[in-house]
């Protein structure tokens, strides 16, 4: 929600994303523009399959929405692996708040999901969000580690190795909110993995954001964690927390390490003008996760999924040389691939009155490469603003017509323009769209 710590958090972030563009920019010798994005090779053989989800907040009803998609995740995910020429689906890692509360049926729920949809072939890797504390957090938030513990019958934190490829999983600490304790561990487990594996990617996952890396982590992520990651280019990290879309490109992530933001299988919130708290349009239609293949070189692809459209959605990663700090996400390189969005010739635009004698605009959506984050408009009349709006993109809502409507008020009589301003996901903006019209 609105705050000034968030309006705080923002202005700094803003001032880390420019220096981080000015320094990157410079460093990687892009002046002049960027290499195309990566593309999986024909050839790319996994050895390795597993998904990634976060976020599911079961309520302990086994009817919920929730409790349907992570049943369908796995239907979906077998059905892949299958459909390829590698059919294993050898891990499931969820990324926190897994339940609501944190409450006991709401475990029970998630593990009868589990028994009832996980072959013996997929291991289960799990560590706690924020609502596995909520049921006990301001008694005595250790408690939840316990009901984690008695519940899913491991440690709150989990390292292990899988195919050849290691698998890091913090939970909060004994307090339900931080990872200043927990810091020293995943070090040294990367470390490990690393003396192990060598340039190989190390898999780690935690409920909250490194903070400043993807796209939500700087009003909902952590800050004690980026300084483990920065030390080790090989990391690959997974995070929940914050609900904002997959596929929004800023979702992944590269500077010093990789991260990916797994959106949520329950609702959705974005940011507008920076600002967190926003929640567009039907922000329960949300339902997306990761596959993600390894091969035995250390190349891994990154697939995005959309339950609820049961469909891939475009964002695919193809991740190589990590160790060699090939940072092909890296914010600057990305926002040099994209160009300012573009209001196409058949843009369709029109201002009617509703039966409250509201004069209401309708509009459909401008073109960009990657997505349009959100769109402001401005009403003159004389040169004189009389309304304005500002409002999301439908770019998470794949089963959305991309039409957006306003309701500018009660206009009087007289002689109108519109400019309407549409911003991608690196804050370039179009040329203003701009229509005249009048209310009679
Ligand atoms: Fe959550």
């Amino acid at each position: 929600m609105f705050s000034i710590m968030n309006v705080l958090r923002t202005l700094l972030a803003k001032l880390i994303a420019f220096l981080y563009v000015v320094t990157t920019v410079a460093g990687a010798g892009l002046p002049f523009g960027a290499s195309e994005l990566p593309e999986t090779p024909d050839d790319f053989t996994p050895v390795i399959r597993f998904a990634v989800c976060s976020d599911v907040h079961l309520d302990g009803d086994p009817e919920a929405a929730e409790a349907q998609r992570l049943a369908k995740l796995f239907d979906t995910v077998y059905a892949y692996s299958e459909s390829q020429e590698y059919k294993n689906f050898d891990a499931l890692c969820v990324a926190g708040d897994f339940t609501d509360q944190g409450k006991a049926e709401q475990y029970d729920l998630f593990n009868s999901i589990i028994a009832e949809n996980k072959k013996d072939e997929t291991q289960l890797l799990v560590c706690m969000g924020n609502h596995e504390f909520i049921d006990t957090r301001d008694v005595d938030a250790s408690q939840g580690t316990r009901m984690f513990e008695a519940k899913m019958e491991r440690d709150d934190d989990t390292s292990t190795v899988i195919n050849g490829y290691h698998f890091i999983l913090s939970s909060y600490c004994e307090d339900g909110h931080s990872f200043t304790g927990k810091c020293s561990w995943i070090n040294s487990e990367i470390k490990k993995a690393i003396k192990d594996t060598g340039d190989k990617p190390v898999f780690v996952f935690q409920h909250p954001a490194p903070f400043a890396s993807i796209y939500g982590s700087i009003s909902w992520g952590d800050p004690s964690i980026p300084a483990v990651f920065l030390k080790y280019p090989q990391v690959v990290n997974f995070s929940g927390h914050s609900h904002f879309p997959v596929n929004d490109p800023r979702s992944c992530w590269q500077g010093g390490y990789t991260a990916f933001g797994c959106g949520t299988l329950s609702y959705f919130e974005t940011e507008l003008d920076g600002i967190s708290g926003n929640f567009p349009y039907s922000v329960e239609e949300a339902a997306q996760f990761y596959i993600v293949e390894a091969d035995a070189e250390g190349n891994v692809r990154v697939l995005s999924y959309d339950l609820i459209t049961d469909q891939f959605f475009d964002n695919e990663y193809y991740l190589t040389d990590l160790a060699k700090r090939n940072f092909d996400y890296s914010y600057a390189k990305m926002k040099l691939r994209d160009d300012a969005p573009v209001f196409p010739e058949s843009t369709q635009i029109s201002v009617d009155t509703n039966d409250e004698g509201n004069s209401i605009l309708t509009f459909t959506g401008a073109e960009d490469k990657y997505v349009v984050e959100s769109y402001k408009l401005s009403v003159t009349k004389n040169g004189i603003k009389v309304a304005e709006d500002n409002f999301s993109g439908k770019y998470m809502y794949l089963f959305e017509e991309d039409v957006y409507t306003s309701d500018l008020g009660k206009l009087e009589p007289g002689k109108y323009n519109v400019q309407i301003v549409a911003l991608n996901a690196y804050a370039e903006t179009s040329a203003p769209f701009s229509y005249t019209f009048t209310v009679k």
